[in-house]
């Protein structure tokens, strides 16, 4: 991805938040310069992963295949002080007929839930013993009312309604053509990107950016350790 659609993106979904009444934490707004005037006390931001995480799953598709993040808390499994935080929450903007791929966690259950704007459908299947996607009916708890369905169904979540995946459970995600972009919330377990992502089709968590502007924030993976 160009550094400067990144840059776009991370604007459009500010603008979109503010529309909704929905304000960042003070780290969304600092720039790079911002950054470097940052010392330990940051440390949890880097170290969790907070913040704008924009990918298109090295596909090259962004208005296909793609997603913006921003990362408003998480722990980390091993790495102390923050094991005591078992918990994370995003904040997850979803274009019309914008997918993430179809994938399953190991560790994390997260729910996804549709806060406002359009309707996200989400399509699921268990997993078979050797990580495709089963033909087999899926049990699946929708704001806590627990439903069976073939596999495959694409559940329509209008806002305010949500879905629990389950760990090993295939979902793929996209807003619903005509109902407008999807603002989504996650709750969930720990996030580790590095570890809990399995994905159906090879493909990349995080973009190859070509740097053809100035980083207008950096994003969850850029942080650098103080005075570096
Ligand atoms: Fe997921």
């Amino acid at each position: 991805m160009k550094r400067s659609e990144i840059n776009a993106l991370i604007e459009d979904a500010k603008e979109l938040l503010h529309k909704h009444y929905m304000k960042l934490p003070p780290f969304a707004y600092w720039s790079p310069e911002d950054w470097k005037q940052k010392g330990s006390e940051c440390d949890e931001i880097r170290e969790c992963g907070l913040g704008w995480d924009i990918t298109d799953f090295g596909a090259g598709d962004f208005d296909r295949t793609g997603l913006v993040v921003f990362t408003v808390r998480n722990g980390h499994r091993t790495l102390e002080p923050y094991t005591d935080k078992t918990y994370c929450e995003k904040i997850l903007i979803v274009r019309k007929d914008q997918h993430t791929p179809m994938h399953y966690h190991v560790f994390k259950q997260e729910d996804i839930i549709c806060r406002c704007g359009g309707n996200l459908v989400c399509e699921v299947y268990n997993r078979t013993p050797d990580d495709q996607l089963a033909g087999t009916e899926v049990e699946v708890s929708l704001d806590g009312v627990r439903h069976r369905v073939p596999a495959g169904t694409q559940l329509v979540l209008t806002p305010g309604e949500s879905i629990t995946l389950t760990p090993y459970l295939w979902h793929e995600f996209w807003a619903e053509k005509g109902t407008g972009t999807s603002i989504v919330g996650e709750v969930s377990k720990v996030n580790d990107d590095a570890t809990d992502n399995v994905f159906l089709k090879a493909l990349g968590r995080f973009p190859d950016i070509e740097e053809d502007a100035p980083p207008m924030h950096l994003l969850c993976t850029e942080y650098e350790a103080p005075g570096a």
